[in-house]
């Protein structure tokens, strides 16, 4: 066998040493599809992959997911690889870039399958800030008191676009607003998914916006206080990156957040492995408005 994964973590993390000549190997694949889910995000230090390389690696693992194509400020001359930066001169929309300064999870107000996996390669690093953390919402649930298991049990959450963007713009303007919403859906997922498998994960993240049928500032500090959970150190790991590492990681049961850096010069290569499983649907008409009343 030509790979090697060791555990960076107890419950999160793994570093995948590996022959680059075999690494679309069938039982390479295998044995990368099977840690990603033990081990939720694996890292290949300094494996320098060129677009095309990491497109092979995407496809291999089941085939890229065509997300990149919907987020704004995607270069369609670089079909499928979506280039994370502040550089208005190669992402004309680093606004959406800002929002991942804060958790979520890939896809999350698409009304497709959420994205399997996301792969990201470290292309130009910034001076400062720039690492990305990981927070394993398996483990988060696992966590959790049988009580709380079974209070969460059955909610639903709605994700928006706004709570999103909320963060970067306190009020955004309407021509704002009709961009992101033309992509993006109001989403109702439930708070405790159950996966295919059988394995059950929290789903959180900024675009969490309240809750089903609880008044917004009680849904919302739960969903605060959830995410909080999530992000304590054992469920963390955070990468510091080196020019060159691939990070792959189970955006299914993972959420992710970059560590605010200023550096228009940070550039990453990102590729989506396409998902099967949609926790969710699109949230009923009027629920988002509803949501805001009841706060
Ligand atoms: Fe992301």
């Amino acid at each position: 066998m030509s790979i090697v994964i060791e555990p960076i973590k107890p419950l999160i993390g793994g570093r995948v040493t590996v022959d680059k000549a075999h690494l679309t190997d069938p039982e390479v694949i295998a044995a990368i599809r099977a840690a990603l889910e033990e081990r939720g995000v694996l890292v290949f230090p300094e494996i320098d992959l060129s677009d095309d390389e990491q497109l092979a690696l995407t496809d291999a693992l089941g085939g890229r997911g065509n997300y990149n194509q919907r987020v704004p400020g995607s270069d369609v001359s670089a079909k499928d690889v979506y280039k994370i930066t502040l550089d208005r001169s190669v992402n004309n929309e680093p606004d959406y870039v800002l929002g991942t300064f804060f958790w979520h999870v890939d896809g999350a107000t698409m009304d497709l399958p959420l994205p399997k996996a996301t792969l990201l390669s470290a292309r130009t690093l910034s001076d400062a800030g720039g690492s990305t953390e990981f927070a394993n919402l398996y483990a988060a649930y696992d966590g959790l008191s049988t009580e709380d298991k079974r209070l969460y049990e059955g909610m639903k959450v709605i994700h928006t676009v706004e709570a999103s963007v909320r963060p970067v713009f306190a009020v955004p303007s309407q021509e704002r607003l009709d961009r992101w919403r033309a992509i993006a859906h109001a989403m109702e997922h439930p708070l405790v998914w159950t996966h295919a498998d059988g394995r059950r994960s929290l789903l959180l993240g900024s675009h969490a916006d309240g809750i089903v049928g609880m008044p917004n500032p009680h849904g919302r500090a739960l969903l605060w206080r959830l995410q909080q959970w999530a992000a304590q150190p054992d469920f963390v790991y955070t990468h510091h990156w080196q020019v060159g590492d691939l990070v792959l990681w189970n955006n299914q049961g993972l959420m992710h957040r970059v560590v605010p850096y200023t550096d228009t010069g940070r550039v990453m290569h990102r590729t989506t492995l396409a998902g099967h499983e949609k926790p969710g649907q699109v949230a009923a008409e009027g629920s988002f408005e509803r949501l805001l009343e009841v706060g």
